[in-house]
């Protein structure tokens, strides 16, 4: 039972004391890591690639420069942007989860990526960083698992330089109502079932189809981003909006 006095989140769509979701997280995380690859091609059919590819191509980035892959889980991000900021740039993949961390360095050390990736274990609230010191951060489907999502934003804001962008990839609100349907058909009954199946974890699969139900929608995370500084923020609907990235620069 949820103790009265403390403040709740939602960890899906159950109400949890605040103190006690980044736990629940972090139990996910280390149940799905060693499939959370093959799980994540399996579930989005391999679509996950074309929108982490649109968000490289919406970074910017540039050789030398330094970025920040954050809650960058089995690092698909960072072994891109570690190709384009070259031997003189660096890419900090960042997570709070040591499973995940562990899943991201071994394989793209297996890929070769070595020279220029740092790992650090972090939680997105409270960014392990200097001001002003990150060229480009992207978050991708991290920020719905995130306890206090302003807090976090804040943080990303304070370490990002002047003229940096951050980019949030994101499950959001499908714009067709017919797909709504068959989406969630698709997520509370046939992802379980998968998650089972592959990882024998119906829950973890459950609460991510839950989580994105009750992640802020396009025009609110906009606003989100707005509030804590960050200035031309826009987004851009990808697969009739079931995901969404939005862009905002720090000026
Ligand atoms: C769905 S995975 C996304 C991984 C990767 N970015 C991708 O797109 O494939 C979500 C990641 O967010 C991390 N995460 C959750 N809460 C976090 C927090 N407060 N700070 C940093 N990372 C967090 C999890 O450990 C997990 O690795």
């Amino acid at each position: 039972m949820v103790d009265p006095i403390k403040e709740t989140t939602d960890f899906g769509f159950r109400k949890v004391a605040k103190d006690e979701k980044a736990n629940l997280v972090a139990a996910v995380f280390h149940s799905v890591a060693a499939k959370y690859d093959l799980m994540n091609d399996l579930m989005s059919l391999g679509i996950h690639r074309i929108w982490k590819r649109f968000t490289i191509e919406a970074s910017g980035a540039r050789r030398g420069q330094t970025i920040l892959d954050l809650a960058g889980g089995t690092g698909d991000l960072t072994a891109k942007f570690a190709k384009i900021v070259g031997e003189k740039g660096e890419v900090v993949l960042a997570d709070i989860n040591d499973s995940m961390l562990k899943m991201g360095r071994e394989k793209l050390r297996d890929r070769g990526i070595i020279g220029n990736v740092n790992y650090v274990q972090a939680n997105a609230e409270e960014l392990p960083f200097p001001d002003n010191y990150f060229d480009c951060i992207s978050i991708s489907f991290g920020l719905r698992n995130v306890t206090d999502k302003d807090k976090a934003l804040k943080s990303m804001f304070r370490v990002l330089k002047l003229g940096g962008r951050l980019l949030v990839l994101e499950f959001s609100k499908p714009i067709l109502p017919v797909l709504t349907k068959a989406y969630d058909a698709y997520s509370f009954h046939i992802l379980p079932r998968v998650g089972q199946m592959i990882v024998n974890d119906a829950d973890s699969y459950r609460y991510l189809a839950e989580s994105i139900r009750m992640h802020p929608d396009q025009d609110t995370l906009k606003t989100m981003m707005e509030l804590v500084g960050f200035e031309q923020v826009s987004y851009t609907n990808m697969t009739g909006g079931i995901v969404a990235l939005h862009r905002g620069f720090k000026f």
